[in-house]
């Protein structure tokens, strides 16, 4: 197994422990609807679909980015393309670095393309390999998968807490507005647990980013994560204060919906459910994304996967039921609870 094969299948095998996922809250159990005990409206009437990168999805739920490119790689995204294709919801995919350095590895991504025809793909690399390979890169992972947009992941602290990660952050800005001008899909900036806050976003926004995920505190820790996987003893101390480093969700998603109405914003990091989407889409996201909560089921099978996203479906639409929501325009303006 190579050194990132090995990583991989490390952070799938921790990332399923409970014990790794942030203690301080995503903050949306704070967020709460006014209930409606009227809400004149018939179950079946209730219409959560949406439209994203210019394609029907039936939620406003995709699969967050969960990384192949280890041995049960390919069973895990086989499950989730063949889920997100059948249930109408886009997939991410893992960081496709991996692959594009290796051509089995990149076959079995090409693959991904067969098991999901139609299904909204979005391809995946860190702000660092952008910064070091370019916008070469990026079109070559774009067009590996006919994805329909690239997403760039910024992991600052998962990188200082990660043995031998990557320390020289110069340039990334600039890598990422030259990839925004030449990218052939649209480009998308998130973060993997500690949230992109107003001051990066404005940054963003200002060299031509269109589409923030907020990926925010409260879900999976990374420092826990890679802090479980270093065995010296000094590195653990000096992450120690740094396990919930970060922004909680649901505090960055009207912080940044103020800044920008124009902004493509995607609700993700410790969503747990379908009244968590419910909240976000409140709160003035476009879109949410669940990583997590989707790896056991794809472990099992892509029946498991749909039923988990029947599930969360449900839930949203209780949760529209219960605030009088027809559709998610009218979720936008429902009520909440004043403390
Ligand atoms: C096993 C696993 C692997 C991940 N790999 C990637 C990755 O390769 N690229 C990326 O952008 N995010 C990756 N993430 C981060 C998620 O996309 C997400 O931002 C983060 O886990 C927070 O969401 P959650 O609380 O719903 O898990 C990974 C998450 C998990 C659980």
């Amino acid at each position: 197994m190579t050194d990132i094969s090995q990583r991989k299948a490390d952070h799938i095998h921790l990332a399923l422990q409970t014990e790794h996922q942030a203690t301080e809250s995503a903050g949306f159990d704070r967020i709460r609807f006014e209930h409606n005990c009227l809400p004149e409206l018939h179950t079946e009437d209730i219409d959560c679909s949406t439209v994203f990168l210019k394609q029907y999805c039936s939620a406003p739920l995709m699969i967050g980015a969960m990384t192949g490119g280890c041995e049960r790689g390919e069973t895990i995204n086989r499950h989730l393309a063949e889920a997100a294709e059948q249930a109408q919801i886009p997939m991410a995919l893992g960081s496709q670095r991996a692959a594009l350095q290796d051509a089995a590895q990149n076959k079995q991504l090409q693959n991904l393309r067969r098991w999901a025809p139609k299904a909204i793909l979005l391809g995946n690399l860190g702000g660092t390999q952008l910064q070091q390979h370019g916008v070469e890169l990026a079109q070559r992972a774009v067009d590996s998968v006919q994805a329909n947009a690239m997403i760039i992941h910024l992991n600052p602290l998962q990188e200082l807490v990660q043995p031998k990660g990557d320390r020289d952050w110069r340039g990334v800005l600039d890598a990422i507005e030259q990839c925004c001008a030449t990218l052939s899909v649209p480009v998308i900036i998130k973060e993997v647990g500690a949230g992109i806050g107003p001051t990066a976003a404005k940054r963003l926004i200002d060299v031509g980013v269109q589409w923030i995920e907020i990926a925010g505190r409260g879900g999976t820790s990374w420092a826990s994560i890679e802090n479980a996987r270093t065995d010296q003893t000094r590195e653990q101390q000096i992450a120690a204060p740094f396990i919930n480093w970060g922004m909680n969700s649901a505090q960055l998603i009207p912080q940044l919906r103020s800044q920008s109405q124009q902004l493509s914003l995607i609700a993700s990091g410790g969503l747990r459910n379908g009244l968590d989407i419910a909240r976000s889409i409140r709160l003035g996201a476009n879109m949410s994304s669940i990583a997590q909560p989707f790896l056991a089921p794809a472990l099992e099978s892509t029946e498991a996967v749909i039923e988990q996203i029947e599930i969360f479906r449900e839930q949203l639409r209780w949760a529209m039921f219960l605030t009088g929501s027809k559709n998610l325009k009218k979720l936008q303006s429902a009520p909440l609870q004043q403390n």
